[in-house]
């Protein structure tokens, strides 16, 4: 027999479905006992939860756990506002399973977290219906009550009455009411109407993502949004979206307005898209936004088809702009040759009095078709960057003439020895710029992490360009030249500059096979104090993968991290790993051994390593699982 509710559940039945209506509760309510109070809270589904906070009386104590210093806070109070947050964090973690291992926001955040994505939820699941053919209404009227099981999200168990007795199946119910909740937003095309400004009135977004925008009639509603968001919006970033002269030059007018100082724009970006502008008259409001935007710090254009150009006059531009940027991303173009006439206004000693490129951190050409002489040229532009950490050159084939001089004259000069011949060789040498150069002429310099995966270099390049920075002070921190055709020779260079100063280690794919790791055990004889991780995998040392890494971790005090995946490595490897594992004093987290066969091992051996050799409870090693132990005995397919 059923147990008959008790009354105090009736009656938090009944307020339930009051708040839900959003009626206004009797303020007693706010007077309850604290315990029956917390209750009433702890069982109230978002709708409702959202109506209590709104009319609770202590208004001012919202503001409590961000520090507001006028609220009276009586123990009682704050103890709410704690049910409060636990509260919305419980009906988040409920709602969204998958994202609770996001980074735990203030307490007080959760409310606003918790409605900032049920509205992307609600604006996503409308867009699937604006986008059907047979779409004609209003988009405020879309129902959200379909698909995603919104309203049972919000209403719980109560969603049959919630939907009889209120607006809340419409679109427009929740934008208006939430709006203010509403930081950042992923618009489709098919939302990107004049209407759905009109429902964003009340947000006020931070960061806007488009995506599909194509064809001009999205223009002029989009602008809109942009206008009536200037004031907050930070974050403008456009997905597979197609980007006319016109399109370009209206986004950027809308985003600065007539006092261009005025814009708070921070972080511009086109990923993947296409962009059809014509170099010779570039729209001047695109230019106006690179040159005078004072609070744009990063500046993305990816994968989108930039040709030199385009990106000659991007990065001209931001030579004269007054902005402080710190990140510049042009990934994944075609942009060789952009820099050829950036090499013109240098030599003339004209460079612009502009600062972007003084505060430029970071970066990144990866996948730009660079050659030798692009590297040339921004070896040069990089003198023009005092405080560059990070530089992405990876995928570009800029072979070895891009990180050293070749000077292949010299020989003919001293043979013809007049003076006007080796004037011209003086000339040679003082014009040579290169990534090495760049290093040994600038001691100081701040960059720290360099990318040179895929460059087709070879052994000579890379041993002269590691030597060199192995006879420097203070250098590269993170180097990757991982996947170039290396051979076993530069294993040498390589011990000499993980004894100076480089903590993370790039060699995937060089070849270094058997021999190489033979040397690299050979040359190993001082400590390799700073190294944090290295990554060797896919280099087929077989056995002598094992053999080098034995040696090395014991003398590797800081190692944290090491790939060796890939490796051919047999499974007596293992047993060696073990013993060094269990004499080394290191503080070693992850050891990467699938792709080798080392998993041979009876699996009741192998499950018993992973117990001995843990830290903080996780396996140190990444065994390949038993399933995929017949894989081919080799990394090629
Ligand atoms: C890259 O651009 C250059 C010059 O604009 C062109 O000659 C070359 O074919 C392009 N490469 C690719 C792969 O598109
Ligand atoms: C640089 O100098 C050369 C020759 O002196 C001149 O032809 C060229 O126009 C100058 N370039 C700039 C950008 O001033
Ligand atoms: C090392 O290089 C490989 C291959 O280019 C890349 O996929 C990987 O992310 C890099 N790893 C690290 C730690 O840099
Ligand atoms: C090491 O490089 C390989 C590619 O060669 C990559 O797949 C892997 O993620 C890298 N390891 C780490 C720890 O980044």
């Amino acid at each position: 027999m059923r147990k008959a509710p008790s009354l105090a559940l009736l009656c938090i039945q009944a307020l339930k479905l009051e708040l839900l209506q959003g009626g206004n509760p009797v303020p007693d309510v706010y007077e309850l006992p604290s315990e029956l109070l917390d209750a009433v809270v702890a069982r109230l589904p978002a709708l409702a939860l959202h109506n209590f906070q709104t009319h609770m009386p202590f208004k001012r104590c919202d503001d409590y756990e961000s520090g507001g210093d006028d609220c009276l806070i009586s123990g009682r109070k704050r103890a709410r506002n704690d049910v409060l947050a636990s509260s919305w964090k419980g009906l988040f973690k409920l709602r969204w399973p998958e994202h609770t291992n996001l980074v735990e926001p203030p307490p007080a955040e959760w409310r606003q977290l918790y409605w900032e994505k049920h509205l992307q939820d609600c604006v996503d699941e409308a867009a699937e219906a604006a986008m059907r053919p047979t779409f004609c209404g209003r988009i405020g009227s879309i129902s959200v009550s379909g698909k995603y099981k919104i309203l049972r999200y919000i209403c719980h168990e109560e969603h049959t009455s919630c939907r009889q007795q209120c607006v809340c199946t419409e679109l427009s119910f929740h934008l208006q009411t939430f709006g203010p909740y509403l930081r950042c937003l992923r618009l489709l095309n098919a939302l990107c109407v004049t209407e759905t400004c009109e429902l964003l009135r009340t947000s006020r977004l931070q960061t806007l993502v488009l995506r599909w925008i194509r064809s001009e009639k999205h223009v002029e509603p989009l602008c809109k949004l942009l206008i009536q968001s200037r004031e907050t919006l930070a974050s403008l970033e456009f997905i597979h979206c197609k980007l006319s002269s016109s399109f370009i030059s209206a986004i950027c007018a809308s985003l600065h307005g007539k006092d261009i100082h005025t814009s708070g724009i921070q972080r511009f970006c086109i990923k993947t898209s296409s962009i059809d502008m014509d170099p010779l008259a570039a729209p001047s409001a695109f230019i106006s936004f690179l040159s005078s935007v004072r609070s744009l710090r990063s500046l993305h254009i990816c994968d989108s088809h930039l040709d030199r150009h385009i990106a000659r006059i991007v990065f001209s531009t931001l030579l004269d702009s007054s902005s402080d940027l710190s990140y510049l991303d042009l990934s994944e173009n075609n942009v060789s040759g952009w820099l050829s006439t950036f090499s013109w206004r240098s030599v003339n000693g004209s460079l612009s009095s502009g600062k972007s490129l003084e505060s430029l951190c970071k970066l990144n050409l990866r996948g730009n078709e660079l050659d030798k002489y692009d590297a040339e040229n921004l070896a040069h532009a990089l003198l023009h960057m005092p405080v560059l950490e990070s530089l992405d050159l990876s995928g570009n084939p800029i072979e070895d003439g891009g990180i050293r001089c070749v000077l292949k004259v010299p020989a003919f000069v001293v043979l013809k020895s007049t003076s006007a011949e080796l004037h011209f060789s003086y000339m040679l040498v003082v014009r040579c710029r290169s990534l090495i150069s760049y290093f040994t002429k600038n001691p100081n310099s701040l960059l720290a992490d360099l990318n040179l995966e895929n460059c087709e270099l070879s052994c000579c390049g890379v041993i002269e360009f590691l030597d060199t920075l192995s006879t420097l002070e203070k250098t590269l921190k993170f180097l990757s030249v991982a996947d170039n055709a290396l051979g076993s020779e530069v294993a040498e260079a390589i011990i000499s500059s993980l004894t100076v100063s480089i903590e993370s280690l790039n060699i995937s794919g060089i070849g270094l096979g058997p021999v190489g790791f033979v040397e690299l055990g050979e040359k190993l004889v001082k400590g390799v104090k700073k190294l944090l991780s290295i990554n060797i995998s896919k280099n087929r040392g077989g056995v002598e993968t094992g053999r080098f890494l034995s040696k090395l971790i014991p003398m590797a005090p800081k190692l944290v991290s090491v790939d060796a995946s890939y490796n051919l490595m047999p499974p007596e490897s293992l047993l060696m790993l073990c013993d060094a594992l269990r004499s080394a004093k290191g503080d070693l987290k992850r050891l990467d051994m699938t792709g080798n066969s080392c998993i041979s091992l009876e699996a009741g051996h192998s499950s018993s390593l992973l117990g001995e050799f843990q830290h903080s409870g996780e396996p140190i090693f990444l065994l390949p699982s038993s399933s995929a132990s017949h894989v081919p005995y080799d990394d090629e397919p």
